[in-house]
């Protein structure tokens, strides 16, 4: 699946695009640094861009002929960044415009998962915080609920809500962040990751938070008590069933690349996909190069495959 051989790298000046204007800004800026080091390591001539409105003159002036892209969320996440890049003809590493800007939305992605038959948390959604608020006796599902916007990351905006009281105020904060008001049943069990790469998948990690659920400093505190355990300690079938649901996540939206999707498994088994991140967190301790570490791709190795797979998707 890779368009540019090793060789090849060698003769091409690699933009890192890096920080941009998401509200996940901080942790791009620690994948970028992470991934351009990686990436000098192994001899390439690599220019970190840090994306603002003067991205496309940037991307000319430095004279990029291949981008890596290690932006999070808005314009980086939603299919902008890559559309600019189809637009300047950069192949780029990644899933293409369409995937991306349907990844980013929650409830777009759930339309299609429900639609191939994949397996994820009933829901319904609000426009509005007044709409989500007048709901609060009508729910379809009892409590507990998530609460979440549907188009942010990093467990921002995120609210589990066991009684109407809480709920009420989570619509508060929810509703501050991008996008509509998803509304998900609370699925109780053991929390995976499972990563993707290049069409197959590479294995699945549990995640062991110490607090309530997997949030913001959960996911990015260090001493937060999180841990992770790879491979994660599943009977075979239900392993099997993870690798096969993010593989079937991962096509259903024509993903590309490597991507990583959150799984819940219940006590009797049952597998609910919560979502797919089509441009996870490339630091040397996020769980994708955790995944693929396990399976003997080292992170420099891990970064010059997604590289080498670089491509126009238009
Ligand atoms: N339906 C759900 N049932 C139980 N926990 C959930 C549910 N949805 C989200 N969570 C918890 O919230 C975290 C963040 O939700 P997620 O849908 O993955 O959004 P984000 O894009 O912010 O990572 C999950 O990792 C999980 O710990
Ligand atoms: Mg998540």
């Amino acid at each position: 699946m890779s368009t540019f051989s090793r060789d090849e790298l060698k003769q091409k000046r690699v933009g890192v695009l890096l920080g941009g204007l998401s509200a996940e800004r901080e942790v791009s800026l620690n994948t970028g640094a992470a991934v351009a080091r990686a990436l000098r390591g192994l001899g390439l001539d690599v220019v970190e861009v840090d994306v603002g409105k003067d991205v496309a003159a940037r991307l000319v002036a430095e004279k990029v002929d291949v981008a890596f892209i290690a932006l999070h969320g808005r314009y980086g996440e939603d299919g902008c960044i890559q559309g600019l890049l189809e637009s300047m003809f950069i192949p780029y590493t990644g899933s293409g415009v369409l995937a991306s800007a349907v990844g980013m939305d929650k409830v777009l992605a759930k339309q299609i998962f429900v639609a191939h038959g994949i397996p994820t948390p009933a829901y319904c959604t609000f426009r509005t915080a007044e709409e989500a608020r007048a709901a609060v006796d009508a729910l379809p599902f009892p409590f507990p609920v998530v609460l979440k916007p549907s188009r942010e990351g990093s467990s921002v905006g995120v609210h589990i809500c066991k009684t109407r009281e809480a709920y009420l105020a989570a619509v508060e904060d929810t509703s501050k962040f991008a996008g509509s008001l998803l509304v998900e049943q609370f699925v109780k069990g053991r929390e995976v990751q499972c990563g993707v790469l290049d069409d197959e998948a590479l294995g699945v990690i549990e995640v062991v938070p110490e607090r309530e659920f997997y949030d913001y400093t959960a996911k990015y505190q260090s001493g937060s008590g999180t841990r992770y355990l790879f491979p994660a300690p599943l009977p075979a079938d239900q392993y099997e069933r993870v690798n096969q649901v993010s593989l079937d996540a991962h096509r259903s939206l024509g993903c590309s690349g490597g991507t990583r999707s959150d799984v819940i498994i219940t006590e009797s088994g049952d597998v609910y996909l919560l979502e797919i991140n089509t441009l996870p967190g490339m630091t040397e301790t996020s769980l994708l190069p955790k995944i693929a570490a396990g399976r003997g791709i080292d992170f420099p190795s891990l970064c010059e495959r997604l590289l080498m797979g670089a491509s126009l998707k238009a």
